[in-house]
């Protein structure tokens, strides 16, 4: 299946040569995303020779698979983080996500295919059962300030809520991809040095080096804006890792006009229309997913089936699927880790406006200024009680899968009889096999053991990847790192097949 983004597929742009021998730099900053594209800016801005390392291409990652929404709130609620840490906090919180957006906004006055648009924040539940976290998100908007108001219904074509429709005015949604793609071309302009394809292979935090394929880098500093920090990390084992799956649509006869429409609860739905080129779209994303534990097939389906049943849309276009490292108190990792790179991680599906909070805050920092909402993200913060229960649950649900996987065998099948498309973990004279059959015949065999912290991968049937579920490498067939924090590819197997 094509897993090309609706915004991927429609905002191509040139690419950047790989990084060919070895670098110095004032400032290396790995990941071309919205956090590294806007940090290599600015920083290039401020006069810093700066070098950028992409493993894939500008956006692959996950900003070019999301939803190109920017709000105030957070999708965990605004509650949440009033909960956990305060009202202040999520004053805060509101206030740094409102001057991102004012950012990305002045930004796009001369990026006209991103397509800024100021637009309305709705959130709604389908079933009565999930009024309760509307009314709960209300009061926080409310106290932080936010102009909220409450609707009886939805725009046109969207199906009628249970209960009030919680409305927030003046957010926005873009173009992501055509957005980050002009970032680029900026900070080129500005002075950096932009390389794709050029995965960091080793990451020495202490001498401040990174090693590519065919080359290196040295520099004063370093900003992993890679998602998840690369190598092993104190808040790897804070974060859980989700996917979710989206679906665009020929949008037909539904048209509810700009705007961010959420449906809280089980059946959980982000729904938007994006146009490009006379042509409109109705971008739908689904529930999230524990990464490596779930059939990815079967999820994208049901967000389809899910739309279907609610909207009446016309062919579906485009399907894609994002991962999202969360943190467990609300807020997101930015700052110094204790070796002494700049992290920025745990945006959850926020990462749109988070990434560029996070920019903001490692240019300021750099630039020797005190922030003081930066200094509380820190990866190194104290844990609020409220949010240590989720991550004792989460710790156990890692273990498990360290450990379970372990002693789980996997399906006995031999590997000759795998038909194409078809994936096994198999058991064969004492060494285990991750094995799948590509269309046209070709058998990949590859470890089992993700060679971040070991636990064992699963398949992923949508993008035909090893995805781990402790925190979230993916890998491809041939054991190639896709994303994630491992470093080293899965371990090839050699077969003896009879
Ligand atoms: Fe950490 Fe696999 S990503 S063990």
């Amino acid at each position: 299946m094509d897993t090309t983004s609706v915004w991927r597929a429609t905002a191509p742009g040139p690419g950047f040569e790989p990084l060919q021998g070895d670098v110095p730099c004032d400032v290396l900053v790995v990941g071309a995303g919205i956090t590294g594209l806007t940090t290599a800016l600015l920083l290039a801005e401020q006069g810093r020779k700066v070098v950028l390392l992409e493993a894939g291409e500008i956006g692959s990652g996950t900003t070019g698979h999301s939803t190109g929404n920017l709000y105030v709130t957070t999708s965990q609620g605004l509650s949440s983080i009033a909960s956990a840490w305060g009202e202040p906090v999520a004053l805060e919180v509101v206030r740094r996500r409102a001057a991102a957006i004012d950012f990305i906004e002045l930004q796009c006055r001369r990026i006209p295919r991103a397509a800024f648009t100021r637009c309305g924040h709705y959130q709604s539940a389908r079933f009565a059962q999930d009024q309760d976290r509307i009314h709960k998100e209300r009061e926080a908007l409310s106290r932080a300030g936010c102009a909220v108001r409450m609707e009886d219904s939805l725009p046109g074509g969207l199906p009628p809520p249970s209960g009030s429709v919680l409305v927030l005015p003046d957010q926005a949604q873009f173009q992501p991809q055509a957005y980050v793609r002009e970032l680029a071309a900026r900070a080129a302009r500005a002075g950096a040095s932009l390389h794709e394809h050029s995965r960091v292979l080793e990451l020495d935090a202490k001498a401040r080096r990174a090693v590519t394929g065919a080359g290196s880098v040295s520099a004063g500093e370093i900003v992993l804006a890679t998602h998840s920090p690369k190598g092993v990390h104190g808040v790897h084992a804070e974060m859980p890792v989700h996917r979710e799956y989206a679906v665009a649509f020929e949008a037909g006869g539904v048209d509810p006009g700009p705007g961010i429409f959420w449906w809280q609860g089980d059946e959980s739905l982000s729904i938007r229309m994006h146009e490009h080129e006379g042509r409109r779209y109705l971008v739908v994303v689904g529930p999230q997913h524990k990464v490596g534990t779930h059939n990815a097939k079967a999820a994208l389906m049901a967000v389809e089936a899910m739309a279907r049943s609610y909207l009446d849309p016309g062919p579906a276009l485009h399907h894609w699927s994002a991962q999202n490292y969360r943190s467990h108190d609300g807020l997101p990792y930015i700052g110094r880790d204790r070796s002494g790179v700049l992290v920025a991680t745990g945006f959850g599906t926020d990462g749109l406006t988070w990434g560029t909070v996070a920019a903001q805050g490692i240019a300021a920092l750099l630039a020797g200024q005190d922030d003081p909402f930066i200094e509380r993200c820190s990866p190194g913060r104290f844990t609020p009680a409220k949010g240590a229960r989720a991550l004792l649950e989460e710790n156990a649900t890692t273990a498990r899968a360290l450990v379970q996987d372990y002693l789980t065998r996997g399906q006995q099948e031999h590997l000759s009889s795998l038909a194409p498309g078809d994936s096994a973990i198999v058991e064969s004279e004492g060494e285990a096999f991750a094995a799948w059959r590509a269309p046209d015949g070709e058998l990949f065999a590859v470890s089992p053991v993700c060679t971040h912290m070991g636990c064992k991968v699963h398949w992923n049937s949508v993008e035909t990847s090893w995805d781990c579920p402790c925190h979230g490498s993916r890998f491809r067939p041939d054991g190639t790192v896709i994303e994630g924090p491992a470093l080293a590819p899965l371990q090839r197997r050699q077969l003896t097949l009879g």
